[in-house]
């Protein structure tokens, strides 16, 4: 089995590159490139919905020469992507700066007729907050079925999450997806997220289908 839908902490960029004697920067880049190799083989086994997270409302407390870096390969991708994805933002996109708000437009139209893999990008994203948002857009309408609430997350019409995948060692959610995860299959690898590429994603797959999915039955 194959899943659905499958989600990446892309974490362990700075620490590549720190590795090598390198700026955190070029982790970004590395990083960039690992998500492509990552995507397209998931696009080739025909996987509907990729979700990553590549920056958290919590990383706002990060140098600012480091979140440039980050914005800096948002960017490049959003402007130089032509593949078969589908490529959608999840997040507070509004209070980024023009630049990279309109390139996330930009892509998002570009894309809009796709019929590959639907990327989820998460920007400025954080679970919590989302959370809380879909809530008070309940309690607003008066409505306060599970359905209701889960068409105002920011996850909403993606199919549900199969697997979650955090790269770079550490156990933990960091805040992505806390609502979509509760029956995720979860991964935690050492690899750090630039040295990932198809064959790691091939490994996954072997592991998954290996799961036993039992949803409390
Ligand atoms: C994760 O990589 C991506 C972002 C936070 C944008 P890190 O920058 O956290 O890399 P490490 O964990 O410090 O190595
Ligand atoms: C989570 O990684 C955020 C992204 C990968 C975008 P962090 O590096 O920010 O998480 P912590 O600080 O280790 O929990
Ligand atoms: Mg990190």
């Amino acid at each position: 089995m194959i899943p659905r839908h499958i989600a990446f902490v892309m974490d362990g960029n700075g620490r590549w590159a720190q590795a090598r004697g390198l700026e955190r920067a070029e982790g970004y880049k590395h990083g960039l490139e690992a998500l492509m190799r990552v995507v397209n083989r998931l696009e080739q086994l025909k996987v509907e919905t990729v979700s990553v997270f590549a920056f958290s409302t919590e990383n706002v407390a990060r140098p600012s020469e480091e979140k440039a870096a980050i914005f800096e390969q948002v960017i490049k991708f959003n402007k130089t992507y032509r593949g078969t994805l589908r490529v959608l933002y999840v997040g507070d996109i509004d209070s980024l700066d023009e630049d990279a708000a309109e390139s996330v437009e930009e892509i998002e139209r570009r894309t809009a007729t796709n019929r590959g893999t639907t990327l989820n990008i998460a920007l400025n994203y954080g679970a919590r907050a989302d959370i809380a948002h879909a809530a008070k857009l309940a309690a607003d309408v008066g409505i306060f079925t599970d359905e209701e609430f889960e068409n105002s997350l920011a996850f909403a019409g993606a199919p549900p999450l199969d697997a979650l995948v955090r790269t770079g060692g550490e156990k933990r959610l960091s805040n992505f997806m806390l609502y979509e995860a509760a029956y995720a299959e979860l991964f935690f690898l050492d690899k750090l997220w630039p040295d990932m590429g198809a064959d790691d994603v091939d490994d996954l797959m072997k592991e998954y289908a290996l799961r036993v999915r039992k949803f409390g039955k």
